[in-house]
């Protein structure tokens, strides 16, 4: 997705801009461009593709002394992947860089199409430097122009804006996508779309509001609040751990982010668990009064965790679970009534589908909670409660650590409202919390599963697709295994429960249709042997994952034998993700980044 970085100070700006513009690659994008003004004069350059195309086109374009600059990472929404479409775009006299959407862009583009204005791109951004460049002419000062196309313009932004008539000040405005500006002891000011780019530059950082706007030059930050009132900026310190954000010797950032798994969760576990219960000091206890049933909500990794959690609230803390996908409940007119706790998950916290759902159940005035891996985004903001899955930096687009943090967070809550509503026995939740405590260790990565898993890979390079499949709990676990491999595979895969196979798709069986079956001994397993059976009886090629070793399988994956069925969904879920991860690589893909897709989903 979009990402947008902006420097003023004194060092090398285009260096500054291309380093916050890397931190930013993981995020996906097609194209990027950056825009220096120095000395009265801009020097702009744009490329198609990977970074390494614009740091090539810089490589003798050299800044010193004084300058501001503005870059920007394209994921195309509004024009396709070329260099005319990349930001930032230039009027005669400024240039801006914006991610989001402007959704009225079509009628201010017809009004200055008549008034003579040339447009060089598709996109929706160009609008919004000829409206401010139109507003120019008729303003007192540049700052008048900008904040009166601010009023022109409807829809989603975060906008970064450069002008000759003020070379000194960079223009900013928020509204519905992320931007915070940074600061240090030695006077710099830094921009950006999320704080990555900022460590170890910035010290501090002001997360902007929705509706804030304002300017920034070598000596103030001036912000209004979106009633346009001056308000302070609230600078917090910035973490400056920029190890975490990197690979660690590993080959892709997926492959350390599935290693890491084993840490993460011990600390998303770490000070929320006693003996006898699980402690969310985040949330107030009345949280729950009054709450009939929890509905969840949320896009892709994040949706099967949720799914994942229905059975288990249902199952440990006897209260009625609903399930939703962002982008269908949004549009739906959905019944929302006052004993529902509404919660969304998100890793980023900025994916816009979520959100906005999240703003539904706000003004329909609900209780709300967001599962969220990142402190001070959007959702965090705007929910009443929120519980951080500590999974730290996730790069990898293809979600892992994520959504295991997710489902322990979960396993945890489904205890937690549990004792709340009386619906499970004190030595129960005990039992479960010494299980909670076993999470870490079953996904540790042996090296003799990672290799066993590398030499299977070949096996599964073709074929006419994958199906996925399990039961009850493993059944967002299919689904979740076969996202991991469309994502970065490229092959056609779908999750599936077991026993629904018989009702159509067993009709595809054949030796080219693969079989992922997910035999978990504590959950259902004779049923799901049978439904595995009947695919194998019809010449469906079968990779059988299981503690029981199972003879009508053509390749067997071998668990660890293990005590609850939960520690074996935590056990599968890390031989999915290796498994999609060698077949990718085996496929030359890109891991890290697969195409067409970009780590957080900022527009719908
Ligand atoms: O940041 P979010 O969890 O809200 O993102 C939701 C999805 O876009 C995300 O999970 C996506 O499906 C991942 N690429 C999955 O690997």
């Amino acid at each position: 997705m979009c990402g947008i970085v902006g420097y003023i100070g004194k060092r090398n700006s285009k260096e500054i801009l291309l380093d916050g513009l890397k931190e930013l690659e993981y995020r996906g994008y097609d194209s990027a461009g950056i825009a220096v003004l120095q000395n009265g004069e801009f020097s702009n350059f744009k490329a198609v593709g990977k970074l390494i195309n614009l740091e090539e086109k810089t490589k003798d374009f050299i800044t010193k002394g004084f300058a501001i600059g503005i870059g920007h990472t394209r994921w195309a929404t509004h024009g396709k992947p070329t260099e005319l479409n990349a930001h930032p775009h230039l009027g005669e006299s400024s240039y801006v860089v914006h991610n989001g959407i402007i959704e009225n862009y079509a009628v201010l583009k017809k009004e200055l199409l008549a008034d003579g204005v040339k447009f060089l791109s598709q996109t929706d951004t160009e609008v919004i430097v000829h409206q401010f460049e139109k507003n120019l002419k008729s303003s007192k000062s540049a700052f008048d122009a900008f904040s009166k196309t601010l009023k022109e313009i409807d829809g989603a932004y975060a906008i970064l804006l450069a002008t000759k008539s003020q070379p000194d000040t960079i223009f900013f405005a928020k509204h519905g996508s992320p931007m915070l500006v940074g600061i240090n002891d030695e006077g710099e000011k830094f921009f950006a779309s999320s704080d990555t780019p900022l460590i170890g530059q910035a010290k501090e950082v002001n997360y902007f509001e929705d509706g804030d706007f304002g300017y920034v030059n070598p000596s103030e930050i001036v912000i209004f609040d979106k009633g346009s009132n001056k308000r302070k900026a609230n600078f917090k310190k910035l973490s400056q751990n920029r190890l975490s954000a990197q690979k660690d010797g590993f080959r892709f950032f997926m492959e350390k982010e599935i290693y890491e798994q084993s840490d993460v969760i011990a600390d998303t576990l770490m000070g929320r668990l006693s003996d006898s219960e699980v402690i969310f000091d985040e949330l107030d206890k009345s949280l729950f009064d009054g709450i009939n049933e929890i509905k969840l909500c949320a896009c892709g990794t994040s949706y099967h965790s949720a799914l994942s959690a229905s059975y288990l609230f249902e199952r440990y803390s006897k209260i009625r679970t609903s399930v939703e996908i962002a982008s269908e409940f949004r549009y739906r007119d959905p019944i929302m009534s006052k004993d529902t706790l509404f919660v969304v998950i998100s890793q980023s916290g900025e994916t816009a589908d979520t959100l906005e759902t999240l703003k539904m159940a706000k003004e329909a005035n609900l209780k709300t909670l967001v599962i969220c891996n990142v402190d001070n985004s959007s959702m965090v903001r705007l929910a009443d409660s929120c519980i951080l899955t500590r999974a730290g930096i996730e790069k990898g687009v293809a979600s892992t650590k994520a959504f295991a943090t997710q489902v322990t967070i979960f396993w945890m809550l489904s205890l937690y409202v549990a004792k709340l509503r009386n619906s499970m026995k004190k030595e129960e939740i005990t039992k479960h919390i010494l299980l909670l405590r076993e999470i870490p260790s079953s996904v540790k990565v042996s090296d003799e599963m990672h290799e066993k898993l590398t030499r299977l890979s070949k096996r599964y390079l073709h074929g006419h697709g994958f199906f996925f499949i399990g039961r009850d709990i493993f059944y967002p676990l299919a689904l979740e295994g076969a996202l991991k491999l469309k994502e970065i595979s490229y092959l056609h895969a779908e999750g599936y429960p077991s026993g629904e196979m018989k009702h159509g798709p067993i009709a595809l069986a054949d030796p080219e249709l693969f079989t992922i079956a997910l035999l978990p001994e504590h959950m259902l397993y004779e049923k799901s042997r049978s439904n595995v059976e009947e695919l194998s009886a019809r010449d469906s090629t079968i990779c059988a994952i299981s503690s029981l070793e199972f003879d009508k399988a053509d390749d067997f994956i071998e668990i660890k034998k293990s005590s609850h069925y939960m520690l074996e969904f935590f056990e599968m879920m890390v031989v999915l993700q290796l498994l999609a991860l060698e077949i990718s690589v085996r496929l030359g893909n890109d891991v890290d980044m697969p195409r067409n897709l970009a780590k957080s989903v900022t527009v719908e």
